[in-house]
């Protein structure tokens, strides 16, 4: 080799001493690469993921990642979780059901492959029993809101952690449960692991031996009796996660026992869910600020979040969990300053490349925003 040449990446060198490659770190490089799809129903199929060049993963079972993905022109951001085993760090899976006309999950269905890249950032999010004493878990789910009790329910497994598990999901017909063989395995595997399905009706299977219909206070009395005695993690649709807080608070169900994630970010702010939303007053006397794809001009009081005090101007900006998670509202600052108190979705490179996230950012001078 002559002394100017470059030598090819080493898989070695990016070995940490105790032999397992770095920690994925979005900052540095955020690409995914995906190396298998998996059909789980007939609307749900399940994208495995590696890092672009070796790397683990590092998150908490029920923690989800923000992908940006270029669709039509335009970078889209949404949230999936992680649906598999945190004991498992070389690989990630996210499990995607397809939500009729939503650009997102059609696109990954139809154009995400083996092979094909993708940016992300994450993992976030505090849904998850990591970190807590182990108790008596109750998982409930519906529909894709599995994907977070199903990294739960696999770390427990990969873990031979000395389980106590009651795993409710609910589909609308057989056909439609998601993991179902796998969750079937883990109940036949052996103790500390109940599984129910239930599902709406029988669909094109004919007899169902499962419980049928939706659930109900005493079918949940019923499935767990020691409901008291568990901590209850809840995911769903809102009509479901709405029925079961109703379930659990008529039960009498402990509060500090109970923890939810909506796939909707709307559904946090009137639910029991982890992350608290501030109200706060909307002050739209202060600093200037001109948006200048759409050519308007506001004022926002140093008090107040960019993204509200657009709302309240009537301009609509993209935005989803207004509370600095899912990358959703970030924008490019062409001048001015900000006080940005973000929750992990931007990243320290594009905050110092001049990014923001307009949901929690408030104006501390007069601002230019391309927007
Ligand atoms: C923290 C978090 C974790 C998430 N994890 C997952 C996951 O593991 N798997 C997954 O499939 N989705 C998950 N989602 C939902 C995901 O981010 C997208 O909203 C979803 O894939 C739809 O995106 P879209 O662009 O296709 O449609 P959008 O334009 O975003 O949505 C179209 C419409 O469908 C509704 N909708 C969104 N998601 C669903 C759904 N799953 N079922 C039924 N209706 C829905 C929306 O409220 C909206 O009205 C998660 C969302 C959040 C906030
Ligand atoms: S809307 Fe989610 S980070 Fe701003």
């Amino acid at each position: 080799m002559s002394g100017t040449e470059i030598p090819p990446p080493d898989w070695d060198a990016e070995v940490t001493a105790a032999g397992e490659p770095p920690l994925w770190d979005p900052d540095r490089d955020d690409r995914l690469v995906c190396r298998a799809v998996r059909q789980e129903t007939h609307d749900v199929k399940t994208f495995v993921f590696s890092g672009h060049s070796p790397c683990r993963f590092r998150f908490k079972p029920g923690q989800f990642i923000t992908l940006d993905l270029p669709i039509d022109g335009a970078t889209v951001n949404r949230c999936y979780t992680v649906a598999s085993s945190a004991a498992r760090p070389h690989r990630i899976a996210i499990t995607v059901k397809r939500v009729p006309g939503g650009p997102v999950s059609n696109w990954l269905h139809d154009h995400m492959v083996p092979g094909r890249e993708l940016r992300a950032t994450g993992p976030m999010g505090s849904f998850t029993p990591a970190g807590r004493p182990l108790t008596k878990l109750l998982f409930l789910s519906a529909g894709s809101g599995i994907t977070p009790l199903m990294s739960m329910a696999r770390t427990l497994d990969d873990l031979a952690l000395d389980r106590d598990v009651v795993f409710v999901h609910a589909a609308r017909t057989p056909a439609d449960i998601i993991f179902r063989a796998e969750l079937d395995a883990m109940a036949r595997s052996g103790t500390g692991f109940r599984l129910a399905h239930l599902c709406e009706a029988a669909g094109d299977e004919g007899q169902w031996p499962g419980y049928t219909g939706r659930l109900s206070l005493p079918m949940l009395r019923l499935i767990a009796p020691d409901l008291l005695e568990r901590d209850l993690y809840v995911c769903g649709p809102t009509p479901f996660m709405a029925a079961v807080r109703a379930m659990a608070q008529d039960a009498g169900v402990d509060p500090a026992r109970y923890h939810e994630e909506s796939f909707n970010f709307e559904d946090l702010a009137d639910s029991a869910a982890d992350l608290p939303i501030a109200a706060e007053p909307v002050s739209v006397e202060g600093f200037t600020i001109e948006f200048t794809k759409s050519g308007r001009t506001i004022t926002c009081g140093a008090d107040t979040r960019i993204l509200e005090a657009a709302s309240a101007a009537g301009i609509r900006l993209p935005s989803s969990c207004a509370r600095g998670l899912c990358g959703t509202c970030k924008s490019r600052l062409l001048s001015g300053q900000v006080a940005m108190n973000h929750g992990g979705g931007i990243r320290q490179r594009e905050i110092d490349q001049g990014q923001i996230l307009l949901c929690c950012s408030r104006p501390v001078s007069d601002l230019v925003i391309e927007r």
